[in-house]
């Protein structure tokens, strides 16, 4: 991380009368990458490409500046936007394993951090009990006879330590892609305690002592917005705000995932969706759905999108009862008649 401009300055750095730059030494301006295979964001959009994942050119730059300055990024939009998936197919072009944080109401740092394993404690205590009570008494590592101390030591060791993904992703060493998804479900306390963990990348395990990590994992979260999220985390993040796709960009996104769909079809139905969208319904239709609808309609031999092909194959795209009855009231014009 040397040329991010983040870290403290090198030795080459403040070295005086070191205007020329060191043998090996990559020119700032014009790079693609640096160490952490950062991409400029042309090049990122094309390799997010062939990971069949389809990024206008706002995203590329957004993925692309969190990359190089080793910030989070933070991921909004609707459901089925596609936030989830930028952080899968940005594990697959680093090449790195992807740790995944998925939130919910009331998750803590017991689940989000580390915890302890107490079954296992627990026998292991049996067991020293055990042989401390053995007939000989002579076991070395006998409970009976050791200090409290002593036994929490043998305890609370690596050993019965469960790792849970921000641990994980903290020893990483920067092989990793952390994806905190939805961290709009996760309550204030557990936000705050997401930007201490952010922040310094290090935590404290009373009984383990400090771990930290100077290169710190790569970071998206995402919300779906059912709630704001705190100032500060917006403010250590880089933020980007994706919106549904436009019908020629989900044209090519079926065309992408689903290339057993006929292009004509393809496209009716990428038009059909995006009307679908501005009925104001209370759960739009993501691009996950538009790919199953489209999936469904090629099964059944559907070349032309009419009423009734609409009507009955409605609930691929549409799963809230009164979503359906909206659309059913509204037929017509979804069908741009
Ligand atoms: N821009 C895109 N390019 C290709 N596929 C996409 C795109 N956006 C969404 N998808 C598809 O839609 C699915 C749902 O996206 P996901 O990331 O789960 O949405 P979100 O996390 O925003 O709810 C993905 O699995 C992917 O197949
Ligand atoms: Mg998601």
């Amino acid at each position: 991380m040397t040329e991010s401009g983040q870290s403290a300055p090198t030795p080459t750095e403040s070295a005086p009368g070191s205007a020329q730059p060191a043998p090996g030494d990559r020119p700032t301006g014009d790079r693609l990458t640096d160490d952490r295979g950062a991409l400029a964001p042309r090049d990122l959009q094309e390799r997010m490409r062939q990971e069949a994942y389809l990024a206008d050119r706002g995203l590329a730059t957004a993925v692309s500046l969190a990359l190089r300055l080793g910030r989070p990024l933070l991921l909004e939009g609707d459901a089925g936007v596609g936030k989830t998936e930028v952080a899968k197919v940005l594990a697959r072009i680093l090449d790195v394993e992807l740790i995944r944080l998925q939130c919910h109401e009331g998750i803590d740092a017991s689940q989000a951090l580390y915890d302890w394993d107490y079954p296992r404690q627990l026998m292991a205590l049996r067991a020293m009990e055990a042989l401390g009570a053995a007939p000989d008494g002579s076991v070395e590592h006998a409970a009976e006879g050791a200090s409290l101390d002593e036994v929490s030591d043998r305890l609370y060791t690596e050993r019965f330590l469960l790792e849970r993904p921000l641990l994980r992703a903290l020893r990483s060493g920067g092989r990793a892609v952390l994806l905190i998804d939805e961290i709009d479900r996760a309550d204030d306390e557990f936000e705050a305690f997401l930007l201490e963990i952010l922040s310094d990348f290090q935590v404290s395990i009373p009984e383990l002592g400090t771990i930290a990590t100077a290169t710190p994992p790569v970071v998206v979260l995402t919300s779906n917005r059912t709630r704001d999220l705190h100032e500060a985390l917006r403010r250590r993040a880089l933020y980007h705000w994706i919106d549904h796709p436009d019908a020629a960009t989900e044209t090519e996104i079926i065309r992408v995932r689903a290339p057993e769909v006929p292009a004509g079809l393809a496209r009716s139905v990428a038009d059909v969706v995006v009307r679908l969208r501005q009925l104001d319904l209370f759960k739009p239709p993501g691009v996950a759905e538009t790919l199953d609808w489209a999936r469904a309609l090629t099964l059944l031999d559907v070349s032309a999108l009419d009423r009734d092909v609409l009507v009955d194959t409605l609930s691929a795209l549409v799963k809230d009862h009164d979503d359906l009855a909206r659309v059913r009231a509204d037929l017509d014009r979804v069908l741009g008649g």
